[in-house]
């Protein structure tokens, strides 16, 4: 039997500044452990997935994508995966947060399982830090 309360120990290995970045915000919510939120972080991860896993039918969206401007060959790959969804892909705004640091929102329309794949495949080029996609159904 397997449930909330039965407890695995596991070891995991981390990029100091994401550990850091991660503590400070344990540290700001008050959580009494490092444990808890990476509980926490899992929950929500899971959610996630199994949220945008229900993405189906005729839907309009938005990605919001935060990524590394200095990462080589990224803009390209970026750029190309756009391209092969014109049919879907309405408009898009790129803000430069910092000088190696890009914000960029997408404005799609299309097909549930076709944003869902756009926003995977974004997600798992290098040096892309984070993708989020938002959508609603289009009903009458
Ligand atoms: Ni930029």
């Amino acid at each position: 039997m397997s449930n909330d309360t039965e407890l695995s120990r596991i070891g995991i290995s981390l990029p100091k500044n994401l550990l850091d970045k991660f503590d400070e915000i344990l540290s700001l919510r008050g959580y009494s452990s490092r444990s808890e939120g990476i509980r926490d972080s899992i929950r929500s991860y899971i959610t996630y997935y199994q949220w945008i896993s229900d993405v189906k039918g005729e839907r309009q969206g938005v990605i919001t994508m935060v990524y590394d401007h200095d990462q080589r060959g990224l803009l390209e790959t970026l750029t190309e995966i756009q391209h092969e969804y014109v049919n879907v892909i309405q408009a898009s705004i790129h803000s430069h947060i910092t000088h190696s640091r890009c914000l960029e929102v997408i404005l799609l329309r299309g097909d549930g399982a076709v944003l869902k794949d756009i926003t995977e495949r974004l997600m798992s080029q290098k040096g892309v830090e984070a993708v989020k996609l938002t959508t609603i159904p289009i009903g009458e």
